[in-house]
């Protein structure tokens, strides 16, 4: 039995952050200059990382998803995958990619054992992915979702957050995209998250707003009614295509959130808008036993309250969740360093 929090959400999903770096700097996610990095000597070795998803494990876990920063950017990453893989009790490794690197390291992967991959694409049009995202690589991730798409994972899904006057008007277009290469892709609503400091209301498309562009366009679209603790709320068109849409930011699925969220440097956040994590590094380095840190683990998740997309819903001014100022002092609140 999976240990429950204080509103009886299991803990079962975890999401694995590799490397708070990143090679780009979109607009939703890193939008400044400069950024405070973690200490390299707090990184986590894989080693450290096997043995605290254990301990995951032992508590219920079953799906680990690798994230960053940019997690191709971690060195020998197929080793960790391998390592990963190898957990029977583990039933989903998944990875989130900006795709950058995916073309070269796709391969190496798959024969790792990884067994889905996502790839974040907001734009079809090069213009405005380097406007997006602030550096030259758009072939090279249309590339990275051509290669994985041809590599045998046992899904391939495409992440768009779509923000208006920047790329809501390529809802079709991404769709008939992602068609192309056997994907399935997610409309992400645009979240007011630690990192997002240039994010304000207007900019955000609604989940209804991008439905009834897709319908205009194709006629119908039907839910698909499925249990699950998954944020997207999936949809099927008429000649049976599928996509998602991940209306986080105006219908956010708080009541079922099973995920908590591991940091490069080994803190433990149990919610994506949470103030404060638990660090398993310090005690992991100490010496601490398995069932010391399953007591732990056991102890923040059995004390788990946090809503925090659904206590933004009920702010009644919207502004960036955390100042620049506050980020610059902690880096643990961005986004980036979260796994997105
Ligand atoms: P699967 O459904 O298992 O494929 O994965 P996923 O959808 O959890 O993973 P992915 O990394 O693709 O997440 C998609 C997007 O959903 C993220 O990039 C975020 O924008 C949003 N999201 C992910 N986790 C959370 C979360 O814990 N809370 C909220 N409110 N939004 C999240
Ligand atoms: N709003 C929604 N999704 C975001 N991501 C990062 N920042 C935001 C944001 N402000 C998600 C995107 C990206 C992934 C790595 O993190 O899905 O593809
Ligand atoms: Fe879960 Fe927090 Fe995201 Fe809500 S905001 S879905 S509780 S991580």
């Amino acid at each position: 039995m999976p240990v429950e929090d204080a509103y009886a959400r299991p803990l079962r999903n975890l999401r694995v952050s590799v490397t708070d770096r990143c090679n780009l700097r979109c607009a939703y996610c890193m939008p400044e200059e400069d950024y405070v990095w973690l200490p390299r000597e707090q990184i986590l070795h894989f080693e450290e990382i096997a043995k605290l998803v254990d301990v995951f494990l032992d508590l219920g876990v079953d799906k680990v998803r690798l994230t960053g920063g940019e997690p191709l950017l971690r060195r020998n990453l197929p080793r960790l995958v391998g390592m990963l893989a190898a957990k029977s009790r583990l039933r989903d490794l998944a990875l989130t990619t900006n795709g950058v690197l995916l073309a070269e390291r796709a391969a190496a992967l798959r024969a790792a054992g990884l067994h889905r991959i996502t790839v974040s694409l907001d734009t079809l049009r090069s213009a405005r992915a380097l406007a997006l995202t602030r550096r030259d690589t758009h072939a090279q991730v249309l590339d990275g979702i051509r290669v994985a798409a041809a590599t045998g994972f046992a899904s391939l899904k495409i992440d768009t957050v779509v923000m208006r006057g920047v790329n809501h008007d390529e809802l079709v277009d991404l769709l008939e995209f992602a068609r192309t290469v056997a994907a399935e892709i997610r409309f992400i609503e645009y979240m007011d998250v630690g990192g997002a400091t240039r994010w304000s209301m207007d900019q955000v498309v609604g989940r209804d707003e991008m439905l009834a562009a897709i319908t205009r366009r194709y006629g119908r679209v039907a839910p698909i009614i499925e249990e699950s603790s998954a944020p997207a709320d999936r949809y099927r068109l008429p000649d049976g295509t599928t996509f998602g849409i991940i209306a986080s930011t105006t219908a956010p699925f708080c009541a079922r959130c099973d995920r908590s969220r591991l940091t490069a440097d080994g803190t433990w956040y149990l919610c994506l808008y949470g103030r404060q994590g638990i660090d398993l590094r310090g005690p992991l380095r100490a010496g601490a036993s398995a069932a010391e840190l399953q007591a732990l683990i056991t102890g923040g998740w059995r004390r788990r309250t946090d809503r925090g997309a659904e206590d933004r819903l009920g702010l009644r001014e919207r502004a960036p969740f955390v100042p620049k100022s506050q980020l610059k002092q902690d880096p643990h609140l961005e986004m980036h360093t979260r796994g997105g």
